[in-house]
């Protein structure tokens, strides 16, 4: 009798660890709880970064990778968005050969791509393999994603110019200003990219979204509504990287934070791209400074670096610098030295799901990109918003105003934040009554996470829908 074979899922991550990464813990979850095969076909436009290859080569032996030859992307010079949609669309001839292979290999029944890979579902469709998308952002960003087409039908300005807070289906009124970035110009590519993927995602059987019904109950709501044409939606989160001994510690931060009292360090980093300008690096240490609080800071290089003078005010000097140089040379002078002891600065890295996992960690300053929001949540550590780019405006919008976890500072005129606001949002996160009510929601959350991935949680039914529906296709 010829062996029954495994189930088998393909999954085609768009280039970005910030995408890479939770779907690796998908796909970690599904190996454990429902005894999947997979292979990640992974797309790119240059050797793999060595992030992607340590991350892949740390899998279990049924989540299998290959890497698609590079595409050259020489000819285009375009934001972000276009790039990353392009790099899949442009791997399409070499994704049919994988899949085409994989049929013939395994009993392959769906291909799961994330925000803007919805080009590859024809390929997907041409072997008869269920096209799916695995949502690595917020339930809110995924109903504007369902909006986007009648918005862009019933505007015709620019939305940031709205008189009116934009109401996407579920989700808390926002000023059109603090939409993604790719819709702030809707002349640019990146709009008419974004804008075409939106019309696409009617085209997958399903879509499974990174977050969960206690987190964003407005949006999923709308969400699941019953719509002609509209696939069904699944809550399957929060999927975050809670395996701490998978990130090294080279710069000994959970050995400096084992010396910190329960709850006293402020976690600062803005995720594995994000970057704030010179001025901006030197209030935020100097606000850290005043806080008098502890602090736990990944530096980076200002985004101005490029072998140019700056001058600095604090000590009437002018002095240049070079990119291969320490970020930490960019940080006030002698502040390292005033505040040893009380805070530790670590350059570029810091293994970030175990210091926001360790009792002393009490507060957590990000730019709110959402896999480390939801580990934040996972740890019940409440929040400083510093959103940069991408939806990270929108995340701070709803963890400030609608789910309530979260603190925002304000910026100036000039959209700089000052050194006197960052000491005062740290000291009333750590030692507020405002810092105090965030904590509570927090901790509500941290418990709710864990019930929906619990054996009979919520996140956890919602991924065997979709298992069910695979194995009986
Ligand atoms: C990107 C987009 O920026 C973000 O807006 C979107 O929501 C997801 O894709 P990214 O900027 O990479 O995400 O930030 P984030 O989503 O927070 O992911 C960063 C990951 O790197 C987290 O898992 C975090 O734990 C890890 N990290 C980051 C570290 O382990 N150490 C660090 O020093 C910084």
């Amino acid at each position: 009798m010829a062996e029954t074979k495994k189930t088998h899922v393909a999954v085609l991550p768009s280039p970005g660890m910030g995408h890479l990464n939770p779907l690796v813990e998908f796909a970690k979850r599904l190996v454990s709880l429902h005894n999947i095969s997979l292979t990640f076909i992974i797309p790119t436009a240059g050797p793999p970064s060595k992030a992607q290859k340590s991350t892949l080569d740390s899998l279990p032996a049924s989540i299998d990778h290959v890497f698609l030859p590079p595409v050259n992307l020489t000819d285009v010079h375009a934001k972000i968005e276009t790039l990353i949609s392009l790099t899949v669309v442009r791997s399409l001839p070499s994704l049919r050969d994988v899949l085409k292979s994989l049929t013939e290999k395994t009993h392959l029944v769906s291909l799961v791509v994330d925000l803007f890979g919805t080009d590859a579902f024809d390929v997907a469709r041409e072997f008869n393999v269920s096209p799916y998308i695995f949502f690595t952002s917020t339930a809110m960003a995924l109903s504007l994603f369902f909006y986007l087409p009648e918005l862009d039908e019933k505007v015709s300005g620019e939305y940031r110019d709205l008189p009116e807070p934009v109401k996407i289906p579920g989700c808390i009124p926002i000023a059109g200003k603090e939409l993604l970035d790719p819709v702030q110009d809707r002349k640019n590519d990146a709009y008419k990219c974004v804008l075409h993927h939106t019309k696409r995602y009617r085209l997958a059987d399903g879509i499974m979204v990174n977050s969960f019904n206690d987190l964003e109950t407005g949006a999923i709501k709308a969400l699941q509504a019953k719509e002609p044409g509209k696939p069904p939606v699944y809550p399957v989160g929060p999927l975050v990287n809670m395996d701490p001994s998978t990130k090294a510690d080279e710069a000994g931060c959970l050995t400096w934070l084992d010396r910190q009292p329960d709850g006293s360090v402020l976690y600062v980093s803005f995720g594995s791209g994000g970057t704030l300008s010179y001025n901006q690096t030197v209030e935020l240490a100097l606000g850290l400074e005043m806080s008098a609080h502890r602090f736990l800071w990944v530096v980076k290089s200002p985004n101005e670096v490029a072998n140019i003078t700056f001058f600095d005010k604090a000590n009437a000097t002018f002095f240049s610098v070079n990119s291969e140089k320490d970020p930490s040379d960019f940080l006030p002078k002698g502040f390292l030295e005033r505040t040893k002891g009380r805070g530790l600065v670590v350059s570029s890295w810091a293994p970030q799901a175990q210091a926001l996992s360790h009792s002393s960690t009490g507060g957590f300053l990000t730019h709110c990109g959402w896999n480390s929001t939801l580990e934040s949540v996972a740890n019940g550590v409440p929040l400083i918003t510093w959103p940069l780019y991408a939806e990270q405006k929108m995340n701070a919008v709803m963890l400030t105003e609608d789910i309530k976890v979260a603190l925002r500072p304000k910026a100036n005129e000039n959209g700089l934040v000052s050194r006197n606001e960052i000491a005062r949002v740290v000291r009333a996160l750590m030692e507020g009554e405002d810092g105090k009510k965030v904590r509570y929601r927090m901790n509500d959350l941290k418990e709710a996470a864990a019930n929906v991935l619990s054996h009979d949680g919520s996140s956890t039914k919602a991924l065997a829908e979709v298992v069910r529906k695979w194995q009986n296709n």
